[in-house]
């Protein structure tokens, strides 16, 4: 097995105990697309491919295990260990982690290497398959009735679009964004 495949396996576990934060459900809705679209923008944009299908599927590992505060920092952590437990070249851990710390949408702007930045972009293109998953958010965690959530969401979307930095991205995800806005108008 490689070691993305062996990655892929832990994430997959720590998704299915029943310990895990937000259920199973973020495998699909979340951790599968980032990694489909750092994939897609691998093959555009180029990049270290395992350096990014690794760092693909951790992000979002801390906030399974310990929830969605400072998960970049845990996620970081947790990649970190596993990694070093597999074995995994200490410097290419270093960039991985970077990768981790700065895939979020308000740490985006420090992303230095090419691999941060798809890690970053995947992260926020992912938004666009996760429909169900926003207006989950709005209803059970902000307590939003149905007018005040189809605006949260929308205002999501027009951040997370406004905040791609490739065109490459812009591109793929247009169709997708264009729908959203049409039906959430
Ligand atoms: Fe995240």
């Amino acid at each position: 097995m490689n070691i993305v495949h062996k990655v892929k396996k832990f994430v997959e576990n720590e998704c299915k105990k029943p310990t895990s934060k937000y259920g199973y459900e973020p495998l699909h809705f979340h951790f599968i697309p980032v990694v489909n679209y750092a994939k897609k923008l691998t093959d555009q944009l180029g990049g270290d491919k395992e350096i990014i299908m690794l760092a693909a599927w951790l992000p979002d590992i801390g906030s399974i295990i310990h929830g969605r505060k400072d998960h970049h920092i845990t996620s970081a952590k947790i990649a970190e260990q596993k990694l070093k437990e597999l074995h995994y070249p200490p410097a290419k851990i270093e960039l991985i982690k970077k990768c981790i710390l700065n895939h979020r949408g308000s740490q985006k702007n420090i992303c230095t290497t090419i691999e941060e930045k798809i890690i970053a972009e995947a992260d926020t293109l992912s938004a666009f398959e996760n429909l169900p998953g926003l207006f989950k958010a709005a209803y059970a965690y902000e307590n939003l009735d149905q007018g005040k959530a189809k605006i949260s969401v929308r205002t999501k979307l027009e951040n997370k679009y406004s905040q791609l930095h490739f065109d490459k991205s812009k591109k793929i995800i247009e169709p997708k964004y264009e729908a959203a806005m049409l039906l959430l108008k």
